[in-house]
């Protein structure tokens, strides 16, 4: 099989794995709507499974093989991509390789070095301590809506004529209000959110 046709499908197995999660993560992440407490037991049961040892190793290899094929791909078809929807399909992967890579790090770092449960209270730091919600809202928003800009422009590729220009739309006005909601939840939007101590004690020193 051609190199470039190999890592096309390593994207699109790579995309499966983490889509299986990121689905179960952007819920969990809606489930702060019903306060910090649901938040925290979803993710608790959530981990079980993401977090065991057999399945993070793989879910880790999975976002660093969808960010080199990614950024490969993009290079390999440098400067012959034309039109709107090619063009989102390589902004909007651009930023997601960025994001995933920084995201997921800093995760980690945050749990191994810091010794800090990376859980709610780790993104509300970022998203309620003045001014770090200048920066980190349009983070995070990005984050989610260039996934889901990503997935339009899939869905458009791949389903025929305007019902694929349809869903491609759906997936844009979605990705849209879900950034917004979880952003929203982060920053304090729904109820008061008091920080423990040790994550308020990770960012105040820089400020
Ligand atoms: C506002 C949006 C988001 C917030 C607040 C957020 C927050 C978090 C938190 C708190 C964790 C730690 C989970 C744990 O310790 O169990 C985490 C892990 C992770 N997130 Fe997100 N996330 C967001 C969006 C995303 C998006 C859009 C992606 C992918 C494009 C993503 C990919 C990941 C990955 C790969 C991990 C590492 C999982 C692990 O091994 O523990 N996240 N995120």
């Amino acid at each position: 099989m051609h190199a470039g046709r190999w890592i096309r499908v390593a994207h699109r197995v790579s995309a499966v794995v983490l889509a299986i999660f990121l689905a179960t993560h952007l819920l969990n992440h809606v489930a702060g709507l019903w306060g910090v407490a649901a938040h925290l037991a979803f993710m608790d049961e959530a981990r079980l499974v993401y977090r065991s040892p057999a399945l993070e190793p793989m879910l880790l290899a999975a976002a660093l093989v969808q960010i080199v094929t990614g950024v490969e791909q993009v290079r390999a078809g440098w400067g012959t991509r034309r039109g709107f929807w090619q063009r989102t399909q390589v902004v909007s992967g651009l930023y997601l390789a960025f994001f995933l890579a920084n995201h997921a790090f800093w995760v980690l770092v945050a749990r191994s070095s810091y010794g800090l449960d990376s859980n709610f209270y780790l993104a509300a730091t970022f998203l309620t301590i003045a001014p770090l919600p200048i920066l980190f809202a349009p983070y995070y928003a990005m984050g989610v809506f260039a996934l889901f800009a990503h997935l339009a422009c899939a869905a458009h590729f791949r389903i025929q004529g305007r019902t694929g220009d349809r869903v491609g739309q759906a997936f844009f006005a979605g990705g849209a209000v879900l950034a917004g909601v979880i952003v929203a939840v982060f920053m304090g939007a729904f109820y008061d959110i008091h920080l423990p101590p040790a994550y308020r004690a990770l960012v105040e020193p820089f400020l």
